[in-house]
């Protein structure tokens, strides 16, 4: 069953606590928190603390997608705050293998995350240790961008390669995920699908979750 992960970037920032505590209840499968440090990405959103904030609300596995230029440097910060999961983008400073190691040692899950024009080879090296990929499929920054199919490719190719090395991988996307892209993402073998806007724009997220893996359940 496709797994959704509601980006908390597309909610109601001034009732953050209660926003949260609806997603859970509404089905989704993690909490998806966008970091954004108006360096490595065109935007600022919020850190550590706001995360800290609203991790009593639910039991829900944080997903915390760190679009920050120096990862290592905080890393300690986010599993502290109650980060369940942590994703870092290749493209960032830091050696990958140094902070899927410290990732672990904080006892979080480790994936590593791909801008659209990295191609899904820069992961190979990584697929042994990393216990998700997330393939972006928009360039990342902002939420309510349009969906780049061609990403699905990289889905494919790592999906491979993985499996090739024995391993069953996790694959994640985020980016312009809603009921007229998830049929091809469930077809490429995505595994996760973060959605903003595909659920927090709909009038009953609930339904909006249900109707997103029902698409993806009928497309496979
Ligand atoms: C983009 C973020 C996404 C974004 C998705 O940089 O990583 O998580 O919030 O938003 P939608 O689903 O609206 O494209
Ligand atoms: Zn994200």
């Amino acid at each position: 069953m496709m797994q959704i992960a509601p980006s908390m970037l597309a909610s109601d920032f001034s009732r953050l606590g209660e926003e949260t505590r609806r997603m859970a209840q509404s089905g989704a499968d993690m909490i998806h928190l966008d970091v954004m440090d108006g360096n490595f990405v065109p935007n600022i959103t919020f850190g550590a603390p706001v995360i800290q904030a609203i991790r009593p609300c639910t039991d829900v596995f944080f997903d915390v997608h760190l679009m920050i230029r120096e990862p290592l440097r905080y890393l300690a910060d986010f599993a502290r705050a109650g980060a369940d999961g942590i994703t870092f983008h290749v493209e960032s400073e830091g050696d990958p293998e140094e902070i899927i190691e410290k990732i672990h040692a904080a006892g979080c899950r480790a994936a590593a995350s791909l801008k659209p024009a990295t191609p899904a080879e820069r992961l190979y090296p990584y697929l042994k240790s990393l216990d998700m990929v997330l393939v972006m499929t928009v360039e990342p920054g902002f939420g309510g961008q349009s969906f780049q199919a061609p990403m699905l490719e990289k889905v494919k190719l790592l999906k491979e390669q993985a499996r090739r090395q024995g391993k069953e991988l996790l694959v994640q996307i985020d980016g312009g995920v809603n009921l007229d892209t998830i049929g091809q993402a469930a077809l490429a073998g995505v595994d996760v699908c973060v959605a903003g806007t595909g659920v927090f724009k709909a009038p009953d997220a609930a339904q909006a979750i249900r109707a997103l893996k029902e698409k993806a359940a009928a497309a496979r």
